[in-house]
């Protein structure tokens, strides 16, 4: 292979690479989670943290602050604004995210 050719394929391995590691774009409501939970859920100063926690942890959260057996001082009025299918996308969106 030619110095160029090897550079060529370097350079598109370079490109290609951070598809491969980032997770996928969020839905735009999972963003509203960012304002507390901080940028990709990494937490946010007395905010916990939602970056890592398991997908089924975080729709067992959601649907116990809606029904109001988990106490909140904000999540159980927000999580009643998303539906189901909403708190899973949110739920998997979280549980990909590094802690
Ligand atoms: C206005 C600020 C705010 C927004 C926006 C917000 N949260 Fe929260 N969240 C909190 C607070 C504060 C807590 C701690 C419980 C409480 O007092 O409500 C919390 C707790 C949680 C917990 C429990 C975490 C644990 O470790 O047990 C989950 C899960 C959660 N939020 C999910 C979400 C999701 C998903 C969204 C977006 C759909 C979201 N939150 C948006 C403020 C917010």
């Amino acid at each position: 292979m030619s110095p160029a050719r090897i550079l060529a394929t370097l350079g598109m391995a370079c490109i290609s690479l951070p598809t491969f590691a980032q997770s996928p774009a969020p839905n735009y409501f999972v963003a509203n989670c960012f304002n507390c939970h901080g940028t990709e859920g990494r937490g946010h100063s007395t905010i916990p943290a939602l970056a890592g926690l398991s997908k089924t942890y975080i729709i067992e959260q959601m649907n116990a602050f809606k029904a109001g057996t988990r106490q909140a001082t904000l999540m159980h009025q927000l999580s009643k604004g998303y539906t189901d299918d909403e708190i899973a996308i949110a739920a998997a969106y979280f549980a990909a995210q590094k802690k």
